[in-house]
């Protein structure tokens, strides 16, 4: 696996083209998702193995792509900590029991790898489809982002108690993202052991903090739980919403890649990070909406760019939106495999 592209671009070294893989890329934009989504909850589908590892597969086979990404979500920590998560159509994910008090975070569970073994179960399912093709992306979600849908009790607009809960009681928020750290640290660990090649940490809403905020909050927790990871020669991916400006902070936490948001340019930002980290992104989502012609365009403008430079793993800033044809996807996924450097 330290021979495909995808790792070797993670560590820096020297790839015929860049490697490419889209976050969100095992979901709705897929026809064939929708096949299995009408015969099961989201929540079945990650929690059967099998099921989860079929998904894993779509864009593999039906893309070519050059990394898969486990199906799941970055919230089953939260649920086994203790969050009673359900996820409706329209609507996303929400928990009944939002954590609010020092009661609440003191009742949430730490120790939860038991719950989450079918991750490991549905990671080794996968690896043996994958038979050695590409390597098999882990994640999880940052604490701050994780801490926000326990305290909102689902997805928000402006974070309003969360932040509330950081600016009038810090104390109580360091609590509650402490154990959601260790929570992560453990289960990325795990996901390490099942046999995962490379794992992102998905920091989605860390845009919606000020620096200080995120250094304190966010950067903090996200650098216990690198330095925490049994790394071996597993890549870590470091990924926020809000990269543009928090990039050479996140780098501090030492990460191998750290995934870019559309609104710099990558060349610009790669220069400001030290050498050995890679770059990840930078495509805006929307450009896989256009006309053919300006999907390619607009990937040969960004690879031009790049040309030189070791390091550089073709995604998104953010995930793909599930009404992007998947026509579209596919033409994109084709014109990045036809590149050389
Ligand atoms: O990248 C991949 O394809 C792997 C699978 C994956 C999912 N969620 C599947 C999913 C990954 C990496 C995630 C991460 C995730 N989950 C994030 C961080 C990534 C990002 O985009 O910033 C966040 C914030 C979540 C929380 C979450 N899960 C939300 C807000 C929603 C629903 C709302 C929406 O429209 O995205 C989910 C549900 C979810 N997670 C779906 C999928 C395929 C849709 C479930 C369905 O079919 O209804």
């Amino acid at each position: 696996m330290q021979n495909s592209l995808f790792i070797k671009a993670a560590f820096s070294q020297k790839t015929e083209r860049p490697p490419v893989w889209m976050m969100r890329q095992a979901g709705r934009f897929m026809p064939q998702y929708w096949e299995i989504k009408n015969k099961y909850s989201f929540l079945e589908m990650c929690k059967t193995p099998e099921i989860a590892a079929d998904v894993t597969m779509l864009p593999v086979d039906l893309l070519d792509i050059d990394a898969a990404i486990l199906f799941s979500d970055i919230l089953v920590t939260a649920e086994a900590m203790g969050g009673d998560l359900s996820f409706t159509n329209g609507i996303g994910p929400r928990f009944s029991n939002p954590v609010r008090s020092l009661n609440d975070v003191n009742s949430l569970a730490t120790d939860v790898n038991d719950k989450l073994q079918y991750v490991a179960d549905a990671i080794k399912v996968i690896q043996q489809r994958l038979n050695g093709k590409i390597p098999l992306i882990g994640f999880a979600g940052a604490p701050f982002t994780v801490m926000s849908y326990l305290v909102e009790g689902g997805s928000s607009k402006d974070f309003k108690l969360t932040k509330l809960m950081l600016h009038n009681e810090p104390e109580l928020a360091h609590k509650l993202l402490s154990k959601i750290a260790k929570v992560t640290a453990d289960y990325l660990n795990l996901q390490i052991d099942a046999g995962v090649n490379a794992v992102q940490i998905f920091d989605s809403w860390a845009q919606a903090l000020s620096w200080d905020d995120y250094t304190e909050f966010s950067h903090r927790y996200i650098s216990e739980i690198i330095s925490n990871l049994n790394r071996k020669d597993i890549p870590v991916i470091s990924f926020c919403k809000g990269s543009s400006v928090f990039a050479p902070l996140m780098a501090e936490a030492k990460p191998d890649v750290v995934s870019i948001d559309w609104n710099v340019d990558l060349l610009d930002i790669k220069k400001r990070l030290p050498q050995n980290i890679a770059v990840q992104g930078n495509l805006d989502p929307h450009i896989l909406y256009a006309d053919k012609k300006v999907i390619k365009e607009r990937i040969y403008k960004l690879f031009e760019r790049m040309r030189g430079e070791n390091g550089f793993i073709f995604n998104l800033g953010h995930g793909i939106m599930p009404d992007i044809p998947f026509d579209n996807v596919k033409y994109a996924v084709e014109v990045i495999k036809e590149f050389k450097y």
